[in-house]
């Protein structure tokens, strides 16, 4: 972000003024349009309780609107609002007509969301094939576990732990050419970096809303190419998968072709004002624009972190492969004393598979970045 404009920023996220918060891999701190959207929906509650609620669709329907725009797409019918990105997984896992002798290749070391659904196929005949993306070339270790019975490609496009950001563009022309489908765990990609799924060729993508989409939990957005989406079943079916829900005599319950098929029932409201209130100002800032000042911040850790001595970096050291989170390892420091240093100094971050994990978001001060760097490199001396 632009130095001159720093006040407003500082208005924008209320948190720089108080803490260095470099967790949103974990949980963000939520900007003021987000805060005030959530607060004024309580305030509505408490005082009429629901005689809002065509208002509240009106804020639903605009989030539908918008969040195409984080993948490059418009299509509001193709966004499905579900609770957390694990439901969303859950969804494509268990909606796909599996045959026994199907297979399905996802990460080895990938969060427990995006291992566990496919992991359960087991059950009815279909071979797990978990790939370890501990090699210099993960996506061809993962293009290499795709074979003839092989159904999905399921990949988390930043790595929760070391950061690595695949190449996402690779890997869904290597699933279009086997003809395999390619679903993407996006929860620590959207909202921090650009993502076009036309481009990488997806044909499903789930992002929970409260790491780098700056908002509540309690709802993700999942995105599915219609044709994609026309191979899963509806194995949830609900009043409010239709576009007017409040239609219950109708005389036809066929699930509609759109995305709304995935939503059985009431949403979260107070999330979706939040999510929304996020999106409207990542939108505004523009993904381009919020990625390249991400990338700036990730540059500056890794830039000043890799060259000091006794400090190993285990995040990626390629630009192409860098994205929010950078990650090391001080010799000699276990990872809780480093956090606790840093939490002394009003600096937040986490451990991740024995590692310091640093994840700052497009807004965080280059100066706070300095201050983190500056006392991790004492640590190390
Ligand atoms: C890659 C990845 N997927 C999924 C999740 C959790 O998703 P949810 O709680 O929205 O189901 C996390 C959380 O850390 C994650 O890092």
């Amino acid at each position: 972000m632009n130095p001159s404009t720093s006040a407003s920023v500082a208005e924008l996220f209320p948190v720089i003024g108080r803490r260095t918060w470099l967790n949103h891999a974990a949980i963000s701190p939520w900007p003021e349009p987000v805060s005030k959207a959530m607060q004024d929906f309580v305030s509505d509650n408490a005082s009429q309780g629901p005689l809002g609620y065509g208002r509240w669709l009106q804020v639903e329907q605009r989030l539908r609107e918008l969040a195409p725009s984080l993948l490059g797409q418009e299509n509001a019918d193709d966004i499905a609002l579900v609770s957390n990105t694990s439901t969303g997984l859950n969804r494509i896992a268990r909606g796909l007509d599996w045959q026994a002798g199907d297979s399905v290749v996802f990460m080895a070391e990938d969060f427990p969301s995006n291992t566990l659904p496919w992991m359960a196929l087991e059950r009815l005949g279909v071979q797990p094939r978990p790939v370890s993306l501990d090699t210099h070339d993960p996506e061809r270790s993962l293009i290499a576990a795709i074979g003839p019975s092989t159904r999905l490609l399921a990949v988390s496009s930043v790595h929760y732990e070391n950061g690595h950001r695949l190449d996402l563009a690779r890997l869904g022309e290597a699933c279009s050419r086997h003809g395999v489908l390619f679903c993407i765990d996006a929860i620590q990609h959207l909202g921090a970096l650009p993502l076009d799924v036309d481009q990488v060729q997806a044909d499903f993508v789930v992002a929970g809303s409260h790491k780098w989409l700056l908002a509540p939990e309690g709802l993700a957005l999942f995105w599915s190419r219609p044709e994609a989406r026309a191979l899963l079943d509806v194995v949830e079916p609900g009043w409010r998968m239709f576009p007017d829900p409040f239609n219950f005599s109708r005389p036809d319950w066929t699930p509609p072709n759109s995305a709304r098929r995935f939503e059985p029932g009431t949403l979260n409201t107070a999330a979706i004002h939040g999510l929304e209130a996020s999106v409207s100002l990542l939108v505004e800032q523009g993904m381009d624009r919020v990625g390249s000042a991400l990338l700036d911040r990730t540059d500056l850790l890794t830039e000043a972190l890799e060259s000091v001595p006794r400090i190993w970096l285990t995040s990626p050291i390629a630009r192409e492969h860098r994205a929010g989170i950078v990650s090391l390892v001080i010799d000699g420091v276990d990872p809780e004393s480093a956090l606790a240093q840093l939490t002394l100094h009003g600096i937040h971050a986490a451990i991740r598979g024995r590692c310091l994990r640093l994840s700052p978001h497009f807004y965080t001060p280059m100066q706070q970045l300095e201050a983190a760097i500056d006392v991790i490199r004492k640590m190390a001396e």
